[in-house]
This record gives structure tokens, sequence and C-alpha cells, in this order.
């Protein structure tokens, strides 16, 4: 890796950053996107439990191979545990490319939604009919267009290397993003669905998610964490030795997971509370994965103080969540050929670039424009079926086997590979704790035996065809 191994100004830099990568998209489109369609409730207890049992100590363990290896990607496994574990990192690097790919074309939507924002501050809020946000989908050039502006505000940032840009970036957007949210969340406090949104996120009844809900809710909690793929491998190793490996996580995968569920919260209510779109999403005239962009401006515009003025800047912030997970995508996929091939940091960014937005173009027409992209599917396929499930479209396709296959398997791999390979006094020795404590048992233990039995175990329900329901 070629980048200056610097390190994080302090541990709030760290924490910053690493919650600039993991609070993103994930957070604010996906996760209330994926709620409503496995009904909530059970879905969001399953979410939690895999944040408990598998995020919390894998993203702990993460950072330290990180740390202790004090480098990045593959060769940080390579350093810690020879050439074969190494693989582990291209399996995280081939991941990263690929939800590269689709996030960038969503992230597209966030300067779509600001500029239209723009308009309705300036000329008056109008409530888009329900066919508008399928027009916009559909509509291929002005997608593509979107992701090749987001794709190259990437390759700008990532192209400087990420040190110190990005920490100091998100620690003045992050506060800002999160006093939003709060705002939001108790302006739609205020709107009549409130209760009706709280029964649906919070009333468990497994009855009511569908099988497939408890791979999703897995694989929902690695890719908001930012788990499996090595990003918080690279953002370990920056970290001072002196700095809580254990408190810097709780911290993340708090915040991350309070994101999550506020953003839940607030879409949730304006849905329920507004008669059109409860009937336009129950209905699914508007497609679900449009929330986001489509539920937020109704709030702004017609519940909130202030409104006009904070649209367009949430969205300038929605868009700033995706760049802080992009570039730690995009750096995690520049430093494999970095590392692997010795390129310059340059040539690494603009070719790894110009691959993943080949493959954004695909994901871009996948959305209506083009009838093929948008129906493939692998349904009734042997074994494609099965990873695939049920879902169609190259975007969809895409972010189902990254999220909920990569990403579990890239963290199996790290447990058994910090639960199981390296030595306890090796890891000891590197947190500079002299004899293993509660803390340390724990998260050992979980890192052994519950969190690779509870991903094996999900692995082979699915492959076998299980119904959980
Ligand atoms: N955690 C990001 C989000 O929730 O939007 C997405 C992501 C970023 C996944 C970085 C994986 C990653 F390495």
């Amino acid at each position: 890796m070629t980048i200056q191994r610097d390190s994080w100004g302090s541990k709030l830099g760290f924490i910053m950053a690493a919650s600039g990568s993991a609070v993103g998209l994930g957070n604010l489109w996906k996760f209330p996107y994926i709620t409503w369609e496995n009904n909530g409730g059970a879905f969001v207890l399953v979410y939690l439990v895999a944040v408990m049992i598998l995020g919390l100590p894998i993203m702990m363990g993460e950072i330290f191979v990180g740390r202790a290896a004090h480098l990045s990607g593959a060769p940080a496994y390579k350093k810690l545990g020879g050439l074969g574990w190494s693989k582990l990192g291209y399996l995280g690097a081939a991941a990263g490319g690929i939800i590269l790919s689709y996030y960038m074309v969503i992230a597209g939507w966030s300067l779509y939604s600001f500029w239209q924002c723009l308009g309705w501050s300036l000329g008056g809020y109008d409530m888009p009919s329900s066919d508008a946000f399928g027009n916009f989908l559909s509509n291929g050039p002005l997608q593509i267009g979107l992701t090749l502006m987001f794709t190259l505000m990437n390759v700008g940032i990532v192209l400087r290397g990420v040190g110190r840009g990005i920490e100091s970036a998100t620690k003045i957007m992050m506060p800002i993003l999160v006093l939003l949210m709060l705002y939001l969340v108790i302006t739609a406090m205020f709107m009549p669905g409130r209760n009706d949104a709280f029964a649906m996120i919070f009333s468990v009844d497994f009855a009511n998610m569908p099988a497939m809900g408890y791979l999703e809710a897995v694989g929902q909690a690695f890719f908001s964490l930012s788990l499996g793929l090595g990003a918080m491998v690279a953002y370990g190793s920056y970290m001072k030795k002196t700095d809580s490996i254990t408190n810097s996580a709780i911290w993340v995968v708090s915040l991350d997971t309070l994101f999550a569920l506020l953003a839940c919260v607030a879409m949730f209510t304006i849905i329920l509370s507004v008669p059109e779109l409860k009937a336009q999403v129950s209905a699914g005239e508007v497609g679900t994965v449009g929330m986001l962009f489509i539920t937020l401006p109704q709030l702004f515009y017609t519940q909130m103080q202030g409104g006009v003025v904070l649209a367009p800047l949430f969205f300038i912030l929605v868009a700033f969540a995706a760049l802080s997970s992009t570039l730690s995508l995009g750096e995690v996929v520049a430093s494999m050929m970095i590392d692997r091939r010795g390129w310059s940091r340059k040539k690494a960014v603009l070719i790894t670039s110009g691959v993943v937005f080949c493959g954004s173009i695909f994901a871009a027409l996948s959305l209506g424009a083009s009838q093929t992209l948008s129906q493939v599917t692998f349904r009734d396929v042997p074994v494609l079926g099965i990873i695939f499930s049920s879902k169609s479209g190259i975007l969809g396709l895409l972010d189902h086997l990254a999220a909920n296959w990569l990403l579990p398997i890239g963290g199996l791999g790290t447990t058994l590979f910090v639960g199981w390979f390296l030595k306890n006094d090796f890891i000891l020795k590197e947190l500079g704790v002299k004899n293993s404590n509660v803390v340390f048992n724990l998260w050992i233990w979980c890192l052994r035996i519950v969190a690779p039995a509870a991903i094996i175990a999900l692995i082979i329900a699915v492959a076998t065809g299980k119904d959980f329901s």
C-alpha cells in the first residue's frame, strides 16, 4: 500500500471517519425500504441481534487486523497470517467493486433530489405524481449522467488519498447530519402516523417476515456497518495503538444503528400519515426502493419549520454520507491493484473506477431503461436460483449477491482468522493487555463460536431452501 501511513488525528477522528463509512445509503435508503418489504418488527429484531452478535465482534476483529498489521487489505492478512489468508483481502476488494458499481447509481439520486428540492424551495412544492419516480428511474441517460457525476467526485477525492481529508470533512458533516436527522424525527413525531410507524417497526411477529428476511437482515448488518470487505481493516490501520478498539467499535456500531432506526421511524411515519403516500406505497405504485427520495420532501415542505432551507441541505448531506462511504469502497478496490500489481495510485484509481463505472452503466439501465437488464432473474435456474433468490434486475441482483453472500462470507473469514488462527497471546500483546478479561473473552468466543456458527447455519439453511416462517 503506497499511501503514507499517517494516523487519525485523534480517537474522535477514527470514530468519525469509520462512522462516515458506515453511515450512508445503507442507513438512509436501504434499511427503511427493506424493513418495509420485510414487514418491520421481526426483521428489525433479527437485524439488531445480528448487529450485536456478528457486527460488533467482527468490526472489532477487522479493526484489530488493520491496527496490528499497520496495513490494509490483502497485505494485512498476509503479514499476520501468510499468503493463503491474503485471499480474504482480494475477495473483499471484489465485493467492494460490485457494491461500488450500484451504490454510485443510488448516490446519484441524491444529487438529483438536491436539485429537485432546490426547484421546490424556489418555486413551491408540488407533490409528485405516482409515476414521477418511475419515470425518473427509467430515464437511462439521466441515470448514467448522475452516476458519472458521482463517480467523478469520488475519483477526485480518492486520487488525493483519503488520509486527512476524510477525517476533517466527516468531523463537520456527521454532527450536522445527526442534528438534522433528530429534527426530522421530532417533526415526524407530531404526525398522526407515528403510532402505526412504531408498531410496524417494533412489534415483532415472525409469521409476518418472509423467509429471505433472515439472510437480508444479516446481510444488511454487514452492509450497513461496512464489514466483510476490509474497509474497517483499512481504517484500523491508521489507528493509534493507544486508542481502545472496543470503545471505538461500540461508538461506530451505535451511531450506525441509531441512524438506521431514526431514518426508519421518520420515513414510516410520513408514509403512514399521508393517505396518498400510504396508498401509493402499499399498492406498489411507487417502488419502495425510492422511499428516501419520495417521502422526505413531503415532510420538509408540508410539516417543517424552515423546511424550504433544510430540504436541499438534507440531500447535500445524504450525498455526503454516500460519498464518505464510496471513498472507503474506492480505497479498498484501488489499493488492491496498488498492492498486487504495484500500480501507482493514479493508475489504480483511474482504471478501477473506469471498470466499476462500466458496471454502473448496467446497473443504471436496469431500473426500467432497458427491459432486458431490468427483468433479468435467476429465479428458476438451479443453484443460481438459491443464490439470487427471486431478485430481478442487475442492480437488485448485484446488491443481493454482495450484501447477502459476499460480505457475510468475508466476515466469516475474519472470525476464523482472528478467532482461530491468531494466537490469544499475540492478540493480548497487541492490545496491550496483560491478562484476558471478561470483555476479551466475550469477544474471542463470539468470534470463535457464536458468529461463525450463526453465519454457517444461515448459509446452510438458505442453501437447502429452508423456509423460516
Ligand atoms: N456502510 C455503507 C452504507 O451503509 O451505506 C455501505 C458500505 C460502505 C459498505 C463501505 C461496505 C463498505 F466497505
